[in-house]
């Protein structure tokens, strides 16, 4: 027993020091960062007071523990299918309290459900990690890893990462378009709001920069009308929310053009847009075409198109997941975030710009 004990030890100090050596050597598999919301969010806000949470069943009903873990979906999310696809771990919520010694070399994830680019977005939801606090977790972490693997090998490791990031739905869903006349609506146009928003997410990628991110993906908004809540509270007869599909309209572009003037002002192509309107309106429009049977119904929930309320124990919850695009009222199934990492990784200029993700690895494989 002492034996296999000891053993088992040696096997995990191994392990972890073939780690440390690869990071060291700069090779292995490169560290994965994540910053945002709800579609990313990979468990932070369960170790918070906030009502923003999928911690209770049926969250995670595929995943391959089959329990509640945070995620937003009914199994994986978007970040662990591109680590899957890296070739890497899972990483970890920067909150969880496994996230300690090596296992920091493999990335982190400080996203958190309910934020958005404004510190005012998703103020009902109380408690949680608005992005300048991440950006300050993030700061923190590189200080952790530094006392792990030295300042030079921490900030080769940085340089050397991918991070994801992925927020701005909020700063719509959950901020201007919450309640009728919020502040934001009444402060500002639509057109006047979205510069605003615009400007303030600059100020954000500038900072990721100044923290030594090189190479960033910063999705777009999805079609924020097209989620199953919107077409239940603002849809006519099951189309998409007109008002919302406006304002994903104009933001995407303009968040197309903000990420080519800080590339040019960086000298680099540091930051990737990912067109995630596009991504999610093929299956949107052709959901049969990608094995769906419906792209207006959600999974889990209640009322018209289960778009209704919150996803709990109690609501209709559909028998197989991979038929539908919607997980919950807001968020998409595993197979669908499947359907859009893909075209993270291969789908041409009209998806990632400047280039896709295989493009990059085979790029910084180079280097
Ligand atoms: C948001 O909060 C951060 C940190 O508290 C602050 O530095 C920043 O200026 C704030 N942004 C705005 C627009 O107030
Ligand atoms: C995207 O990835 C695929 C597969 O790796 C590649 O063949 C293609 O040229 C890439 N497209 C662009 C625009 O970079």
């Amino acid at each position: 027993m002492e034996t296999l004990a000891t053993l088992l030890v040696l096997i995990t100090f191994l392990f972890f020091s073939s780690i440390v050596e690869a990071q060291n050597n700069n090779r292995g598999p490169r560290a994965f960062f994540v910053f945002g919301d709800s579609l990313v969010d990979s468990g932070n806000n369960n170790f918070l007071a906030t009502t923003a949470r999928a911690d209770s069943p049926p969250y995670g009903i595929d995943y391959p523990t089959h329990r509640p873990n945070g995620r937003f979906s009914n199994g994986l999310n978007i970040p662990d299918i591109i680590s899957e696809q890296i070739g890497s771990q899972p990483t970890l919520p920067y909150l969880s309290p496994e996230l300690t010694g090596p296992r920091l070399l493999i990335g982190a994830n400080f996203a958190s459900a309910g934020i958005g680019i404004l510190n005012d977005t998703g103020i009902q939801f109380l408690n949680i990690i608005r992005i300048y606090r991440q950006l300050d977790y993030f700061k923190q972490y590189q200080q952790r890893v530094s006392a792990l693997i030295g300042e030079a090998g921490a900030k080769l490791l940085v340089n050397r990462a991918l991070v994801l990031i992925t927020l701005g739905g909020n700063d719509f869903v959950n901020n201007y378009y919450l309640v009728p006349f919020s502040i934001r609506s009444t402060q500002f146009t639509l057109p006047d709001y979205v510069n605003y928003v615009i400007s303030e997410y600059s100020k954000i990628l500038e900072i990721m920069y100044d923290l030594g991110a090189r190479r960033v993906l910063v999705t777009g908004t999805g079609p924020l009308g097209c989620v199953p809540s919107q077409i239940a509270q603002r849809g006519r007869n099951g189309n998409c929310a007109e008002e919302l599909q406006r304002a994903a309209d104009l933001y995407n572009p303009k968040l197309v053009d903000m990420i080519n003037q800080l590339n040019k002002k960086v000298g680099s192509n540091v930051f990737i847009a990912s067109n995630a309107f596009k991504m999610h309106m093929d299956f949107i429009n052709n959901p049969r075409q990608y094995g769906f049977v419906t792209s207006k119904v959600a999974c889990c929930g209640q009322g018209p198109y289960n778009g209704l309320g919150i996803c709990t124990v109690v609501s209709n919850l559909c028998p197989n997941r991979d038929e539908y695009a919607f997980w919950d009222s807001f968020h998409p199934t595993e197979k669908a975030n499947r359907i859009i990492v893909q075209q993270i990784l291969e789908g041409d200029t009209n998806y990632m710009h400047p280039m896709n993700l295989s493009t990059i690895m085979e790029l910084d494989s180079r280097v």
